[in-house]
């Protein structure tokens, strides 16, 4: 559904738009009144079947002159290793509702060739399936979040295969599982009861959509513990998808599930624009766009309490990120597209509305985790590089089952033509260890701001920081400057009295841990 081209809008706590900016953002973090968890889930990453991916990206199979762990990509390992990946969803997206999970299993060159009809058309080798993917979860410390294929697929398939990842050895299906290499079962934290119903996944109603999400739901049981059901959710502001799934599938779920992809022209999913190359109107417009998911968020989080008062139901933003045109020369069906200071700003918008509706955005999952969409990694060959959204996941690790510090804030106002902004965007948690952290972005791409914020419940005696920053809108790294945008030494804020003062720098992200 697309957005509207109005984009005039004011975040929660930031001021109304009046017309006479404020020069100073001001506000209260509340150290005094701890909010709730921000579960390390809502860092979470969703790989794909789709272009590069998963081969190439994660995959290149144990024979590879690129280094690898046995198939997977050394390097890629380590750098997801490293900021702390929680749960990994896969097969799809897409991909999913077209995926039969008995393709990828024994040995590889057994395996059918099949069409990946939804991404470019290409040969499917199933040469990544069910058990290098609880491989590659495994090596990244993260949990499993498998989507079953519900839109063409019965529901004795998905039975099926939660059967053969999880029941303790002695079935015929744990025996096979075994002769394939893995006796012990694998744990399978959450299952994705479909992808995208009423689109990609089987173009259904809402009605039928929860019918089939109760019989799919009823019949996948793990043998190995608690397995998390997620409904295929709504997109966007389709809110009548929300209250039916949650009126009639609510009791048989965990998770509900919810899409949203920022585009800068998000009139027409043909021209969503450019990920390099950008106007600032177009800049304005992705972060105008990208502040609705406080709307989305907020809005089926109140359609969810009125069947759930008590939040046991988890919303799950399990895409999330931006959508533009393919990068030129790539196949159009692969989502290639550099990422870049704006791809930074837009992470941690949304991770900062993400912590202020902790009690109900209890995971999520950025799409995607490499080479495609909002990618933390782009590879070539042998070379990768980390991107800036990377680098945001690695400022904000943090935030992994922290408490959220609730804060009131106050922003001047970007403006740029018809758009009006909060320019300023806050987070603030304790950490697992006791220690507070806060995150600032700053989206006016010409002004500097000063952040002028009273902590109520905190006496700190020391602040450091780092900065994630350039001169340049989309300023990026590639393969020949994998390090032109780092986070750098911050040493812009200072404590003092119970207060913080900072100078935040235009268009950028900045960290800070006090103690
Ligand atoms: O992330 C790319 C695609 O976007 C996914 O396959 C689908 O679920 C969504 O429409």
């Amino acid at each position: 559904m697309a957005a509207p081209m109005v984009l005039a809008q004011t975040a929660p706590g930031a001021a109304p738009e009046t017309g006479t900016a404020t020069e100073t953002a001001t506000g209260t973090i509340h150290a005094d009144r701890p909010g709730p968890v921000m579960n390390r889930q809502v860092f979470g990453q969703f790989a794909e079947h789709l272009g590069h991916g998963i081969y190439g990206g994660v995959w290149v199979g144990a024979n590879s002159a690129i280094p690898n762990d046995h198939g997977y990509r050394s390097d890629v390992i380590a750098a997801l290793r490293a900021i702390k990946v929680p749960v990994v969803r896969w097969p799809g997206g897409c991909f999913a509702d077209e995926y039969h999970w008995r393709d990828g299993i024994g040995p590889a060159a057994a395996r059918p060739v099949k069409i990946n009809t939804n991404w470019g058309g290409v040969n499917e080798d199933n040469a990544f399936g069910t058990q290098e993917y609880m491989g590659f979860v495994e090596r990244l410390g993260a949990e499993a979040y498998v989507s079953a294929n519900v839109g063409s697929a019965p529901p004795s398939e998905t039975a099926a295969w939660i059967e053969y990842l999880t029941s303790p050895t002695g079935s015929t299906l744990a025996k096979e599982r075994a002769a394939n290499g893995h006796p012990a079962p694998f744990k399978v934290t959450y299952l994705g009861v479909g992808n995208e119903l009423w689109g990609c996944g089987g173009n259904m109603r809402a009605e039928y959509a929860a019918d089939l999400t109760n019989r799919y739901a009823q019949f996948a049981k793990s043998g190995a513990g608690p397995m998390l059901k997620i409904a295929s959710g709504p997109s966007d502001s389709n809110y009548e998808w929300t209250d039916t799934m949650m009126r009639l599938a609510g009791k048989a779920i965990d998770g509900l599930s919810l899409h949203y992809y920022t585009r800068p022209r998000d009139a027409n999913w043909n021209d969503k624009g450019p990920a390099l190359g950008f106007t600032e109107r177009e800049w304005a417009a992705t972060m105008a766009h990208t502040l609705q998911m406080e709307e989305f968020v907020t809005r089926h989080s109140a359609i969810m309490d009125k069947y759930d008062p008590a939040k046991k139901t988890w919303l799950v933003v399990d895409e999330w990120g931006t959508w533009y045109d393919p990068a030129p020369g790539t196949n159009p069906g692969f989502l290639v597209q550099q990422n870049s200071l704006r791809d930074a700003v837009v992470a941690a918008l949304n991770l900062n509305i993400f912590a202020h509706h902790a009690d109900r955005v209890k995971m999520a999952a950025i799409a995607q985790m490499v080479n495609v969409l909002q990618a933390m990694l782009l590879t070539d060959g042998a070379r990768m590089v980390k991107t800036p959204t990377y680098w945001v996941f690695d400022l904000y690790k943090p935030w992994q089952d922290a408490t959220t510090l609730p804060i009131d804030l106050q922003s001047p106002v970007y403006r740029n033509g018809d758009t009006a902004l909060p320019a300023i965007s806050a987070s603030a948690v304790r950490d697992t260890g006791g220690r507070m952290h806060v995150a600032l972005a700053n989206l006016d791409p010409h002004r500097a701001i000063p952040v002028a914020m009273t902590l109520p419940g905190l006496r700190p005696g020391s602040v450091s920081g780092r900065i994630l920053t350039a001169p340049a809108m989309d300023a990026h790294n590639d393969f020949d400057h994998p390090d032109a945008l780092v986070p750098l030494p911050f040493h812009g804020a200072q404590v003092k009295g119970g207060a913080l003062a900072v100078a935040l720098p235009p268009m950028s992200v900045v960290v800070l841990d006090l103690q």
